[in-house]
């Protein structure tokens, strides 16, 4: 039984190298989630892949259904996700086209459906969110990663945004004194969702440009192509040798 999922978003809305198997579109309590889920082949591993934002990208990160996506996984039998994400770099390590593997994340998303446990069939539950990326599929990332001789960073903490416009560079410099070295729209509520649902997540951030005034003038998104191009070639070659794990 297929066990990993791999949900792609901006740049990654199909993965080139898998051999599909079948495609479903499932219903759930929730509604419809944003596309097709393909069982297919990565390197001789059966994985599930999920496209974040719709095939083609029409789903802006606010109006994802992600309590659907999530259920869907769920109900497919998944265990596992590794969820890629484009986002803008806020340190300085966190140079365009650069691989990082958050550790922490702070939500500053809000009005977004994020709780399962929010109706009559589902009693108050608080989980423990301590590690909001899972500890041990992060260490597989990481180790991926040293095989395949890519760069990333191992630690860094996603800031997410209600989006979908890009932040003012006040903003950015706010969350920058919060903590952040990333800033993305979608990692919320998406990895809470998961932990609820008791399936392992990790996340692999893919640097598409500086966030807002970091560097001078404004982000373009002729910029946010170029970059995430070459990020999210390495991407596929960090899952290939994640699942030769
Ligand atoms: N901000 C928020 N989300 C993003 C960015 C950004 O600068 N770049 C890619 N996703």
């Amino acid at each position: 039984m297929t066990t990993l999922a791999i949900i792609g978003g901006t740049g990654l809305t199909q993965l080139s190298d898998l051999k599909i198997i079948k495609r479903e579109r499932l219903d759930t309590p929730y509604g419809a989630p944003s596309a097709d889920f393909i069982t297919g082949e990565l390197n001789g591993k059966s994985v599930v892949f999920l496209a974040r934002h719709g095939n083609p990208h029409t789903i802006a990160p606010h109006k994802i259904n992600y309590r659907a996506n999530i259920w869907g996984l769920k109900q497919l039998g998944i265990t596992e996700i590794v969820a890629v994400a484009a986002v803008g770099g806020i340190t300085e390590a966190m140079k365009p086209a650069h691989i990082a593997i958050p550790d922490q994340l702070i939500d500053y998303s809000h009005g977004r459906k994020h709780t399962f446990f929010d109706d009559e069939n589902y009693p108050v539950t608080h989980i423990d969110f301590t590690y909001p990326y899972n500890r041990r599929l992060r260490e597989l990332l990481i180790t991926a990663a040293a095989n395949a001789n890519i760069a990333i960073t191992p630690e860094s903490t996603y800031g997410c945004t209600q989006g979908p416009r890009l932040e003012t560079p006040a903003e950015i410099k706010r969350m920058a004194q919060d903590g952040c070295d990333l800033v993305g729209m979608t990692a919320m509520p998406e990895a809470a969702l998961a932990k609820e649902l008791d399936i392992e997540y990790a996340a692999i951030s893919v640097v598409a440009n500086w966030a807002a005034g970091v560097t001078e003038g404004e982000i373009t998104m002729a910029e946010i192509e170029h970059n995430l191009h070459s990020g999210m070639a390495n991407t596929a070659l960090l899952l290939k040798a994640f699942i030769a794990l």
